[in-house]
This record gives C-alpha cells, sequence and structure tokens, in this order.
C-alpha cells in the first residue's frame, strides 16, 4: 500500500494540539479507551505497548493510558513497556493489567486474586486525589480481572478499594501515575466520564479543543498541500465513508475530483440513482457511473459458495475500476474511506502499514497495482465520528445515518444461485424492510437490517390455490461495533406489517421468517 502524506507517521499528521496514547497491552477495550478520550475533545491515539520512550517523545503526548490486558505481569511472555515511560514526567493513567504492570514496574505485588473479580462492583475511595474529585465515596465500577495488586511499596498512595481488591486505585507518590484495577472506560462505570476527564484535564493539563470541525478543516488544506493540482480518484458505493470521503475532497479540491460509481447490479433498490442525486445534484462531483451489472452476474452464474462470490466481485470490481480509472487524465491519487477500526485492526497502527487488512476489507479494495498514491483521510476516525463529520460537511441525514452495506451487496444476501429475478425479488423485500423500520422509527437505533433471500421454498395457499415460493429472512441486529450483536427485539406488529407487506407485495414470496440469532455464533450476514 503505497502512503500518501496523509498516511505519514503520526507526528507529521498535521492534528494540531494535545493528544493522548494509549498503550495497547491486548485489550478489548483499547478502541473504547480512546473513543472515551475523544469524547471528552482530547485527540488519541492507539500505539503498540512496547512503543519505546524514544518512540513516544516524537508523538508528543500530553498523556499515556496503559490498557488492560489478558497476561499476567509475572509470566514471562507477559507484554511489557519501556520502563523509562514512567521517568518521562508525562501522566500515565493504568487500567487494570496496566495497573498491575505499573505497579510492578515502580515497587509493588502483583497476585492472583483471592476471587475473581468479573462484572459490577463497589468501590469505597479513601483518598479523593485528583482523579477521584467530584465522585461520590462509593461508586459501581466494572472489574474484571484474575490478578490483582496485592501490596505496593510506600511510593504509592493507595487511593480506593472493594470487598475483595484492597488496592483497586492508586496514585505514585513522585511521578504522575495513576492506577486504576477497575475499567473507567465502560459505561457499566457510571463515574468512569469524570475519572477520564480529570485525568485528561486535571492531570494532563489538556483543555479539550480537538473538535470534528478542525479535524475537517486541517484535512482539507492538508489534501490541498498533498494533491496540488493533480486528480484524485474516489470510488463511491453509496455507503457513508465513501460518501464522507468524497465530500471532504469535494470541498478541497472540488473540481480536481472524480468519482466512480461501479454498478455491479448487486445494490439495493434505487442506490443507483440515489448516488447519482447526492453527487451530481447536491455535490457536483464529476461522476462516472460504470454499468457492469451484465459482466457481474455473467460472471457468478452458477457460483453458490459465498467466499468464491467474494472473489468474483472483488476481482471484477477492480477490472471495472482500473478500465474507468484509466478514462481519467491527470489522476495520481485515489482515495479510501478506510477508518481507525480498520487501522487499527489490519495491525497498521501497531505494526506498521505493510500489514493486512482483514479479508472483509479487502473484498472490494483496491490494490497497489493500480498505481495511485493513497488517501485516507478518515483513517484517524471511529465510524460515529465519521457520521458527526458527514454532517459537518453537509451531507444529509438520510445518507450519514446509513445501515453498512457491504462490498459484495446483494449476493451474500441472495442465498444460492444469483440471478437477476431472484435479486428483483430480494431487491423489493429489503426496500420493504428498510421503510417499516424507518417509519416505525427505528432505523437510527437499530444497526443494520436487512432482508435475505433463501435458496427454500416452501408451501403456502394464496387464494384458493396452493403456492410453493420462495422465502424471505428479515434480519436486524443492534451492535456498537459489528464485532458482536444481538437480534434486535422489534416490536411484533412491525415484524407483522413488513410480513404482511412482503408476501401481499413482492411476487414469488410466500413466506417471512425472523432472525432471531446473536452473533457469535451466527454472523450477521447469512453468507
Ligand atoms: P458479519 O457477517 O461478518 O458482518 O457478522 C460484520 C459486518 O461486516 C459486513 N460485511 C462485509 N462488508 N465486505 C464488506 O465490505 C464483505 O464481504 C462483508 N461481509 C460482511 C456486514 O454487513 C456487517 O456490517
Amino acid at each position: 500500500m503505497s502512503t500518501a502524506a496523509t498516511t505519514a507517521p503520526t507526528a507529521d499528521r498535521g492534528i494540531s494540539g494535545e493528544r493522548v496514547l494509549v498503550l495497547d497491552f491486548g485489550s478489548q477495550y483499547a478502541q473504547l479507551i480512546a473513543r472515551r478520550v475523544r469524547d471528552q475533545n482530547v485527540y488519541c491515539e492507539i500505539v503498540r505497548h512496547d512503543i519505546t520512550a524514544e518512540q513516544i517523545k516524537n508523538h508528543a503526548p500530553s498523556g499515556l493510558i496503559l490498557s488492560g490486558g489478558p497476561s499476567s505481569v509475572y509470566e514471562d511472555w507477559a507484554p511489557r513497556c519501556d520502563p523509562a515511560i514512567f521517568d518521562m514526567g508525562i501522566p500515565v493513567l493504568a487500567i487494570c493489567y496496566g495497573m498491575q504492570l505499573a505497579c510492578d514496574a515502580l515497587g509493588g505485588e502483583v497476585s492472583s486474586a483471592p476471587a475473581r473479580e468479573y462484572g459490577r462492583a463497589h468501590v469505597r475511595i479513601s483518598n479523593h486525589d485528583t482523579i477521584f474529585e467530584g465522585l461520590p465515596p462509593e461508586t459501581d465500577v466494572w472489574m474484571s480481572h484474575g490478578d490483582q495488586v496485592s501490596t505496593v511499596s510506600d511510593a504509592f498512595l493507595p487511593l480506593a478499594q472493594t470487598s475483595t481488591c484492597p488496592i483497586a486505585a492508586v496514585k505514585h507518590r513522585t511521578l504522575p501515575v495513576y492506577g486504576l484495577q477497575f475499567h473507567p472506560e465502560v459505561s457499566h462505570t457510571p463515574e468512569g466520564g469524570t475519572v477520564l476527564k480529570n485525568f485528561l484535564v486535571s492531570v494532563c493539563g489538556c483543555s479539550g479543543k480537538w473538535r470534528l470541525g478542525d479535524f475537517a478543516r486541517e484535512s482539507i488544506d492538508r489534501i490541498r498541500a498533498v494533491v496540488g493540482d493533480a486528480r484524485v480518484i474516489c470510488g463511491l458505493s453509496g455507503g457513508v465513508d465513501s460518501s464522507v470521503v468524497a465530500a471532504l475532497l469535494h470541498q478541497a479540491i472540488g473540481p480536481q475530483l472524480s468519482c466512480i460509481l461501479v454498478d455491479n447490479g448487486l445494490l439495493r433498490k434505487d442506490e443507483q440513482q440515489f448516488v447519482i442525486e447526492q453527487f451530481t445534484e447536491h455535490f457536483k462531483t464529476n461522476l462516472h457511473v460504470v454499468q457492469a451489472e451484465e459482466r457481474f452476474l455473467s460472471e457468478l452464474a452458477g457460483v453458490t459458495e459465498p467466499q468464491e462470490k467474494r472473489r468474483i466481485i472483488g476481482r471484477v470490481f477492480i477490472e471495472c475500476f482500473r478500465a474507468e480509472a484509466a478514462n481519467i487524465e491527470d489522476a495520481r491519487f485515489l482515495a479510501q474511506g478506510t477508518l481507525y477500526p480498520d487501522v487499527i485492526e489490519s495491525g497498521a497502527a501497531v505494526d506498521g502499514p505493510a500489514a493486512t487488512i482483514k479479508l472483509h476489507h479487502n473484498v472490494g479494495g483496491l490494490p497497489e497495482e493500480l498505481g495511485f498514491d493513497l488517501i485516507e483521510p478518515l483513517r484517524d476516525l471511529f465510524k460515529d465520528e465519521v457520521r458527526r463529520l458527514g454532517i459537518e460537511l453537509g451531507l444529509p441525514e438520510e445518507l450519514v445515518w446509513r445501515h453498512p452495506f457491504p462490498g459484495p451487496g446483494l449476493a451474500v444476501r441472495c442465498l444460492g444461485e444469483i440471478v437477476k429475478p431472484r435479486l428483483d425479488v430480494l431487491r423489493e423485500a429489503d426496500a420493504i424492510v428498510v421503510e417499516e423500520i424507518k417509519a416505525a422509527g427505528l432505523y437510527r437505533q437499530t444497526a443494520q437490517a436487512f432482508a435475505v433471500l433463501l435458496p427454500v421454498q416452501s408451501v403456502g395457499v394464496m387464494g384458493d390455490a396452493r403456492t410453493y415460493e420462495d422465502a424471505i429472512a428479515v434480519r436486524c441486529v443492534d451492535t456498537d461495533d459489528f464485532m458482536t450483536a444481538d437480534w434486535s427485539h422489534l416490536p411484533y406488529e412491525l415484524l407483522a406489517r413488513i410480513s404482511t407487506r412482503i408476501i401481499n407485495e413482492v411476487k414469488g414470496v410466500n413466506r417471512v421468517c425472523y432472525d432471531i440469532s446473536s452473533k457469535p455464533p451466527a454472523t450477521i450476514e447469512w453468507e
């Protein structure tokens, strides 16, 4: 993957002012910590746990947060940090495993807790030091640990305890180092936001001025500086991420932007029209629509295996994109909607840019051989931040709050063979699902809602006649991160309306089922 200046090391990235680094020791909550810090308007990034003190200096952080992690500090293979980080004068907040590590390094003992503590615990604060300012004397916190700090040297001041954890929070007497055995970043710690704010504002001295508006302005300046008078190509899918990238580029370089929409015939109902309206009428971009339905469907003919479908779609997409891009003169840059979680999951944030992007994100992604320099202006943002940025840039709410749609589109929701008549049935049913969920005012509350066309037919009766027709599964899930998800507990009346409408309005469907599986063990998509 080529790296344009927009993906240069953090210190050069130009996001002005304060930043906090989260050193990741393998915590399931590292991303959450970063989000919570950003909620306090302080820019935050996740870095490898073994970042050296010297490397940290390049980032010039206002504070460091050591995340939790699944290891035990007394194991040989346990991840450690450079001990010099504690002597840099930079405030450190060490959470759970991070606290055990800090105490182990600075004069404390860690042992296996008498009772493992997972879940809600009640903490008593014995010292309302800066970090606990404004907290009640007792409060609920979320614990998730097998080990704990059993003793600390005089160098530390204990600040809080629970019934099973005598040292639930500590402060170093001479260094700006704090340790919390509990997790302030999770919503089950109601005062967690205050604790983080106290650390950021009162301990680190952050002013909390980071705003998405600044991010947009700085991004626009940087894009202009990097691009000069060259042309940038941006692939549009109708999804939030690519739309926000296009809107940002449009503001930065206006007529030097060319967008490409590949209509693979696997899009939702009226999708092509929607994208054309948004990006020719609203944003007046130079939009190239590649009509490739026939090509995709002929390549997919007879294919039923999901990964094979993905591979074909990925390959044909690249071929179509490449052919169209070749018609665009002076194109030097390719803009992509890579987000921060993709960067972290790919390992790029911690292992360097060469690490592999996870399979999902390679599908529909574009390979290096296309020969463009890459611009990824959203690679520092989380999804909710991208949505807020979209609103700042003037994108309509309807677009910004769209549910995610997979790169391979309806191909992974049309189980079995993909032929146009089946796709049309699916498109109609899908449109009804989304329409009804929106009409019930539940679209924003649910994370993803769609229809799936099953490869089975079943017996029904319509009028006096026996039918033998298709079945549609309705899938609707609640999730924040799409890694785990619960099925949405939609009201029965809504499900009834969806079912009645699909059966009455979509020719060829006589049965509707509601998918009540969570992820794991199921996945969100059926293929
Ligand atoms: P699963 O089905 O793995 O989906 O629970 C998690 C999220 O990823 C989306 N998804 C995909 N996105 N290409 C994509 O761009 C894919 O091949 C793909 N498969 C799943 C899915 O819609 C959900 O948001």
